[in-house]
């Protein structure tokens, strides 16, 4: 095997996701630390009384540090290198925590085993369906009263439209979780609470070990034998090629809190996952184990100081070595330029870096020149990706200028912010750059954007919100959008591209307007 390949072999790069306190947070840190790249639970993230207030713009843009370092944290653990890529959540949701999920070859949703699937688990995991990625479930929290495991696996299987096989089993849950039974080897591992160490002790045992009604109680024995029968006989097969494809997903239980099967998950996990895959581009398929190097940008964080006007771009490496200094030529432009000060993030430090892999997340310095979905390669071997398909925005406002003598300082600013990708931008048809609507994923954005437009353009702005929580791109229209037969609280409006689209305040209005106008085809995502 060639040197490159065991590199990229040794591979993994994926994202957790999981709705807000479901405890994507204290997995990831228990994860790093089996890594060994903290040596503390809690270096991840503060406690949540320190975490920010939506409204404390100010004080984000001081924590901001540990946002751009928390984007992307590498660990090795037995001879594999992983990169785990965190999906913003809370008020930070916005459309990079869909962005993310693009650079990712695999994805960990992580679920509350009382609260089962939540919405924001329900997002993500339609972005995950799109790309066809495998998706890994660890129900947490069974050191808490759970559902039940067969209802829990059912809303999965029919909320979410995918398949799942479980790894293990639970034995009890909340103050009667005694532990996880591994359907592979036949052992119980089993949980007892162990004070406030946070750590519980695991003792192995087989199920038809005389000592298991000791251990679990006789009646745990009896239900875990029902259980495990059950799913042996009538649940599915474990189809590592169904897995592959996203459409079967592992499923394991645990008590990240106390580090209870987090080590199982993680072995299983990294046997399971695969090492970075092959690439869709306009030019056929991009190996990772091709000698010429290739990355696309799925991040863009702007800088907040205002003396630096740089922004931080993140890509993902997609084929080769990138190694610092090389050439390497950024499609979109057609220019040749050397990435400046690229880095990689160790947890909580940011180091410049001399090379990097496929599979790797590299952040580089970038004047402005790069925009979301954009390709960088060696010049020896052009490839295009294909471009990051546009989520859909859910709030909306209206946005005027203060001042009309600002108007071109209000179009340049709107236009830039857009083009990093941090809002998205539209006009009511036949209406000039006097206001537009935006829209974002997560309201926070609307905070930045405010900020950012007085303090980088200088710019005071009008924000008038919509009462809009829909949004869908035409794809086909049996007439002129404009004589559609739409109910009186749905809009339409343009994107800068000229492409029209529906603004709706509920489903139900939607199914509206698909059931009125036969022929007419709505999008959620916009592949242009
Ligand atoms: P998130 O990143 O998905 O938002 O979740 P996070 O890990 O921050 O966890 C949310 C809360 O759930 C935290 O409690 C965390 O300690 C708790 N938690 C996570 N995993 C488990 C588990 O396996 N069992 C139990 N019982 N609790 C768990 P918090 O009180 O909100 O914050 P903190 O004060 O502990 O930081």
């Amino acid at each position: 095997m060639s040197d490159l390949r065991k590199h990229i072999e040794k591979r993994r790069t994926f994202a957790i996701i999981s709705h807000p306190d479901a405890g994507k947070t204290t997995l990831t840190e228990k994860l790093l630390l089996y890594g060994g790249a903290i040596n503390q639970a809690g270096a991840v993230k503060g406690k949540k009384s320190d975490r920010h207030a939506v409204s404390d713009w100010m004080e984000i843009e001081k924590q901001r540090g540990i946002s751009v370092t928390s984007s992307v944290l590498q660990f090795r653990y037995e001879g594999f290198c992983i990169n785990i890529l965190d999906t913003p959540g809370h008020q930070d949701f916005s459309e990079d925590t869909y962005r993310t999920l693009m650079a990712a070859d695999s994805a960990v949703m992580v679920i509350d085993a009382s609260k089962g699937v939540e919405n924001q688990t329900r997002k993500l995991f339609k972005v995950c369906v799109m790309r066809n990625i495998p998706i890994f479930t660890f129900i947490n929290k069974m050191d808490r009263d759970s559902k039940n495991p067969f209802d829990l696996l059912e809303q999965i299987e029919d909320e979410l439209g995918i398949k799942t096989y479980p790894v293990n089993w639970p034995i009890g849950s909340g103050k009667e979780f005694k532990g996880v039974y591994d359907r592979s080897t036949r052992h119980i591992i089993s949980f007892s609470a162990n004070g406030n160490s946070r750590q519980a002790d695991a003792i192995e045992a087989d199920l038809s070990d005389s000592s298991l009604d000791d251990l679990i109680g006789p009646l745990n024995h009896e239900t875990l034998s029902d259980d495990i029968e059950l799913l042996d006989g009538g649940g599915e097969e474990f189809d590592m090629e169904l897995v592959r494809k996203g459409k079967l997903s592992p499923v394991f239980f645990g008590s990240a809190l106390t580090n209870f099967g987090v080590e199982p998950f993680l072995e299983n996990f990294l046997k399971m996952t695969p090492a970075p895959l092959k690439r869709n581009c306009i030019e056929g398929e991009c190996d990772p184990a091709d000698d010429s190097f290739s990355a696309f940008v799925f991040k863009i964080q702007a800088n907040m100081n205002k003396a630096h006007r740089d922004r931080l771009t993140f890509m993902r490496i997609c084929s080769g070595k990138f190694e610092r200094d090389m050439e390497v030529l950024h499609v979109q432009s057609g220019k040749k330029m050397r990435l400046s000060q690229p880095q990689q993030m160790m947890a909580q430090e940011r180091e410049i870096i001399e090379s990097a892999y496929a599979g790797d997340i590299i952040g580089v310095f970038d004047p402005g020149i790069f925009s979301i979905g954009d390709t960088v390669c060696s010049p020896k071997r052009k490839v295009t990706f294909e471009g990051i398909p546009t989520f859909a925005p859910e709030h909306f406002a209206r946005i005027r200028h203060k001042d009309t003598l600002k108007r071109k300082q209000f179009v340049k600013g709107t236009e830039q912010i857009a083009q990093e990708g941090a809002i998205q931008i539209f006009k009511e048809p036949y209406t000039g750059m006097e206001e537009v609507i935006v829209g974002v994923v997560g309201v926070l954005q609307f905070e930045v954007f405010e900020y950012r437009m007085k303090n980088e353009y200088n710019v005071e702005i009008i924000r008038e919100p919509l009462p809009y929580s829909y949004i869908r791109w035409i794809e086909e229209t049996p007439k002129d959008p404009k004589e559609l037969m739409l109910s009186s609280d749905t809009k339409i409006v343009q994107d800068f591209k000229d492409n029209f689209l529906l603004l709706f305040s509920s489903e139900w209005n939607i199914n509206w307007a698909t059931d009125k106008n036969p022929g007419l085809v709505l999008a959620e995502f916009n592949k242009d």
